[in-house]
């Protein structure tokens, strides 16, 4: 098989991730605020394992194995129809898979007994179109999961919703609706929502891919801003600039199956593979 070498051993550390706050300069909270695990630093929060996944007779997913440890960040890219999303959308149980076993913070997505809101609320998602709820403000928006999900008091969840909002630095639109938002404004709160949920991972799906290019940027810092916090993400993405700034791995995705699945340094290097070479060269010429 074509498949992915086994991943590396262990995550290169990830330089600018930390927790600390700097001695200088103002004192603000971090973006999250990490639920408790079972994983240590180093041992795999997603493990994807020789999973295969056919939509009818047409075999979207091909032995897909790889795995994410606390704290990285890995990159998933790929030609469009490679099978991206719906490698992601497998990790919390958004689209079933037939062959091989996922398993997030030790707990098994395909097995029946597994309470899928419960891990659905510690997997962050966010997609390309932001999803909000177009009828709700953005308050609301941020809250509701929060109170329906986790049982937070209304308080507790508005205050959460707000404090998060605010490091997102969209405070003064708490009372808007989504409509009012520009496409990064609303990306962003997708996000602090995703957040305000404490999640031990955050799985992203090309989040900036709709958006204007004057808002990409805004879209990213947040994202680099929680990767330097040690969250443990998988992202699929085509902006490289972000995947050199902070991806630990880099996963090269062809026709359903994992092709190269490398340390940022080496895939950008040297990718093993004509297939990702082609696609490098390809996306770096624009
Ligand atoms: N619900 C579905 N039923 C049948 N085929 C599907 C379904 N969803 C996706 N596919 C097919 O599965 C393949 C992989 O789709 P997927 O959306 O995972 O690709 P992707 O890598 O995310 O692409 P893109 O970069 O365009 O978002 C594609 O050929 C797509 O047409
Ligand atoms: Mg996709």
């Amino acid at each position: 098989m074509t498949s992915s070498a086994m991943p590396p051993a262990a995550p290169a550390p990830n330089p600018a991730s930390s927790l600390e706050v700097p001695p200088t300069g103002p004192v603000t909270a971090p973006l999250a605020t990490p639920a408790a695990t079972q994983a240590a630093p180093g041992t795999p929060m997603i493990a994807i394992d020789n999973v295969s996944k056919w939509y009818g007779d047409f075999q979207v997913l091909t032995n897909c194995t790889t795995a994410t440890r606390k704290g990285e960040v890995v990159v998933v890219c790929g030609p469009s129809g490679s099978g991206k999303s719906t490698l992601i959308k497998c990790v919390n149980a958004l689209e079933p898979f037939q062959k091989g076993q996922i398993t997030v913070d030790g707990t098994q997505v395909a097995n029946r007994k597994t309470n899928l809101p419960k891990l659905r609320s510690r997997v962050g998602m966010v997609f390309q179109h932001f999803e909000l709820f177009p009828h709700l403000t953005i308050t609301d928006n941020l809250s509701l999961a929060q109170r329906k999900v986790l049982g937070r008091g209304k308080d507790e969840a508005v205050a959460k919703g707000l404090a998060l909002l605010e490091r997102v630095g969209l405070k003064a639109h708490a009372h808007k609706f989504p409509g009012q938002l520009s496409g990064g404004q609303q990306q962003r709160v997708a996000i602090a929502r995703a957040l305000a949920m404490n999640p031990i991972v955050m799985l992203f799906d090309e989040p900036t891919s709709a958006l204007d290019p004057e808002m990409v940027g805004e879209v990213l810092d947040v994202m680099v801003e929680l990767a330097r916090e040690g969250m443990t993400m998988m992202v699929v993405t085509h902006e490289m600039g972000f995947a050199r700034k902070v991806a630990n791995r880099v996963i090269f995705m062809d026709k359903g199956e994992i092709v190269e699945d490398a340390h940022k340094e080496d895939f950008f290097g040297s990718p093993r593979s004509e297939r990702a070479q082609q696609f490098l060269s390809r996306i770096l010429s624009h």
